[in-house]
């Protein structure tokens, strides 16, 4: 038995279902590269889903990490720490928010629902039924039960309903449809400016603008989740900062600590004053070890500039992907920004060319049957997006062959 094969019949018999069959194991990472238990290396396009933007074990980060572990661990919500404290100023200042007020959690859902509840609070400030979250079709917000309602994607409601009821979703590009959904009940409007796992998809700067006007017309909160697009994923620190729309609220979390398990919910203005004591609160939010992770990551991508060259990686990749439309079998666009990019095909063959680039040791991710996801880390080298365009082409011509 392989050692993949060995943990995977490990994982049948104690790990719950709730995902997919597994389509790999890994031991260690160094940069772009993942080594499972034979020692082959794999190119990694989709760091662990859009996490691990410094690369695998980032000297740095490990460095962070290892000395807080040795200094303190936890100590709950109850007591000062300064790694939260530090982390708080930097999101302060990469948001551009003098005032930014920061909510920690673990995760992009839990950040999510942190800023719903804000926004909930908010509106029931105003009016008593002022409680309703408006979201587009497509989204994808978290698992947790407010989130999964407020994710535009009917299929994954469908096994718990029913739900609270208080979202109402509308097409990801109707900005009238939008503007007409919003009303006196609406405390927010909830959006990712990128759509990530709904199919990469760049939200239409009339539709961004629209969310603005109607919250803006109707004392409600834009809440921009960018939980798969912050920190430099789609080129600057968030995706809105490429916008000409400021949100109330953020939300971040994947890329923020390069892998530890963090979230936080960032707000300013009137909505950072929104919780009180006794609102919100969860056991590990702002744990040091994490929180000198993420400061450790921001730390990093402005000493060394990563912002820039991750930009002219994502061109290259971009391009390198456009060149295949016309010429590649299947391929007929490009999608996303930054380094969040989306491969189109004129059939549902995402998962079998998904299945051969593991044949050739890259992973990448098929969304919704005609679309391959890149995610590849900020800090990949133009060789690596070279040789993950080689074995895309030799993937798709591989699919091609076997469905002619
Ligand atoms: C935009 C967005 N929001 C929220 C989430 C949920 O994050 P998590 O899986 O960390 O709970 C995701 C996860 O993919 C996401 O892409």
């Amino acid at each position: 038995m392989s050692y993949f094969e060995q943990l995977q019949t490990r994982s049948d018999a104690h790990i719950m279902r709730s995902y997919g069959p597994p389509k790999g194991a890994f031991v260690r990472g160094k940069g772009t590269v993942l080594f499972d238990g034979e020692d082959q290396p794999w190119l990694d396009f989709l760091c662990g889903l859009a996490v691990t933007s410094l690369g695998h074990a980032h000297p740095a980060v490990s460095k962070a990490i290892a000395d807080q572990a040795e200094l303190l661990v936890h100590t709950s919500n109850l007591y000062l720490t300064e790694p939260a404290i530090e982390l708080a100023e930097r999101l302060a200042k990469i948001t551009g928010w003098d005032d930014a007020s920061v909510f920690f959690a673990q995760c992009g859902a839990t950040a999510n629902e942190a800023a719903i509840k804000l926004a909930r609070k908010h509106g029931k400030r105003i009016r008593d039924d002022k409680v309703r979250v408006v979201t587009l079709s497509g989204s994808f917000h978290g698992r947790t039960l407010a989130t999964l309602e407020a994710t535009g994607q009917p299929g994954k409601h469908e096994a718990f309903q029913p739900l609270a009821g208080f979202v109402d979703t509308v097409a990801h590009d109707d900005p009238d449809a939008l503007r007409a959904a919003v009303t006196d009940e609406t405390c927010a409007v909830l959006l990712e400016v990128v759509q990530g796992e709904g199919g990469v998809r760049p939200l239409d700067a009339e539709v961004v603008r629209a969310a603005r006007e109607a919250c803006d017309a109707h004392g409600a909160l834009l809440i921009a989740d960018e939980v798969q697009t912050g920190i430099g994923r789609t080129g600057p620190w968030f995706a809105f900062q490429d916008t000409d729309v400021v949100p109330d609220v953020l939300t971040v979390a994947k890329a923020l600590a390069n892998g530890m398990p963090i979230g936080a919910c960032i707000a300013h203005g009137e909505a950072g004053r929104v919780f009180e004591p006794g609102d919100h609160a969860t056991t590990f939010g702002g744990n040091p070890v994490t929180c000198a992770a993420a400061n450790a990551v921001i730390d990093t991508i402005e000493r060394e500039r990563i912002l820039t060259t991750a930009r002219a990686r994502g061109v290259r990749l971009s391009e390198g992907l456009q060149r295949f439309v016309g010429f590649v079998p299947f391929a007929i666009g490009v999608r996303g920004k930054g380094l969040l990019l989306g491969l189109e095909l004129d059939r549902p063959v995402a998962a079998q060319v998904e299945a051969e680039c593991r044949e050739r040791f890259l992973l990448v991710n098929a969304i919704g049957g005609d679309l391959l996801r890149f995610a590849p880390p900020l800090t990949v080298s133009r060789q690596e997006v070279d040789q993950a365009l080689k074995t895309v082409e030799e993937a798709l011509r591989a699919v091609a062959e076997t469905t002619a």
